[in-house]
């Protein structure tokens, strides 16, 4: 059975102190929601201080970005140890801004996915096109060697435990949102290259993601989609009545079996 998660990305949004008092409205909307997987992934600085809001709720909390360290002379880096020490129990690895504006690799998205699973930290692992991919007719081609990348070398075990997000490039923080129908055509392609790089089993049972443009207006439209497992939101994650609509859109669409 594969449980649906909703995943509020914050990026480069929210002080500490905005932090807690977004944290504690989503703690109160959400607390008694029964069904999916809750997460709130903030920026760096504020993981500690919303680690304790959600602490004990059913809120679990995420990093954006992690190194594949375990320590060491990396200026400005963050470790998976360093993460879990302070609650963390998922982190984003490889999403588009990290690819686009900061160079991050299909190789770094596999290193950092073995360090989040060696520090015990779920990777949601973020795959897409560009819109150039798209209209060339390159989509597929353009995810499949990014899951390629992601996956190399890790054994069938490894890969059971990520979350892949697939987020169209041309469809986040632009309010224009894949169709229920492209996303699922993806979603379905998705799982297709993992039964294929590792095997069927793995396959049906990783949840995948749909990201970009998530909104309470879209949500169950794409999330009754059965290939659709969740969503990873960003702008919608920053106010507690968006985030617990997508929520509870997610606890009516059901479960995935
Ligand atoms: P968006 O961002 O919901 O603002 O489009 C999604 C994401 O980048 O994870």
């Amino acid at each position: 059975m594969r449980i649906p998660v909703i995943a509020g990305n914050w990026k480069m949004y929210k002080t500490p102190s905005e932090a807690i008092i977004l944290a504690e409205g989503i703690v109160k909307a959400l607390s008694s929601l029964d069904g999916p997987e809750l997460v709130v992934c903030p920026p760096f600085t504020a993981l500690a201080a919303v680690g304790q809001v959600v602490a004990g709720s059913r809120i679990g909390l995420g990093a954006q970005d992690l190194h594949w360290a375990r320590e060491g002379a990396y200026t400005g880096e963050v470790s998976a140890d360093m993460l879990q020490d302070i609650g963390c129990r998922y982190a984003i690895i490889g999403h588009s801004e990290r690819r686009q504006y900061f160079g991050e690799t299909d190789e770094g998205v596999n290193k950092k996915s073995r360090a989040a699973l060696a520090g015990d930290l779920t990777p949601i692992v973020c795959v897409g096109e560009t819109l150039t991919e798209r209209e060339a007719g390159r989509a597929d081609a353009v995810v499949e060697i990014q899951l390629k990348g992601a996956l190399s070398g890790l054994a069938p075990e490894q890969v059971q435990r990520l979350i892949f997000a697939y987020e169209p490039v041309w469809a986040i923080g632009t309010g224009k949102t894949a169709t229920p129908s492209q996303a699922e055509e993806m979603h379905a392609h998705i799982r297709k290259t993992i039964a294929m790089l590792v095997d069927a089993e793995t396959a049906c049972g990783v949840r995948i993601l749909y990201g970009g443009s998530v909104k309470p207006e879209n949500a169950t439209e794409l999330l009754e989609r059965s290939e659709i497992d969740g969503a990873l939101i960003g702008g919608a994650s920053l106010q507690v009545d968006s985030f617990a609509a997508i929520a509870k859109a997610a606890q009516n669409t059901g479960f995935r079996v």
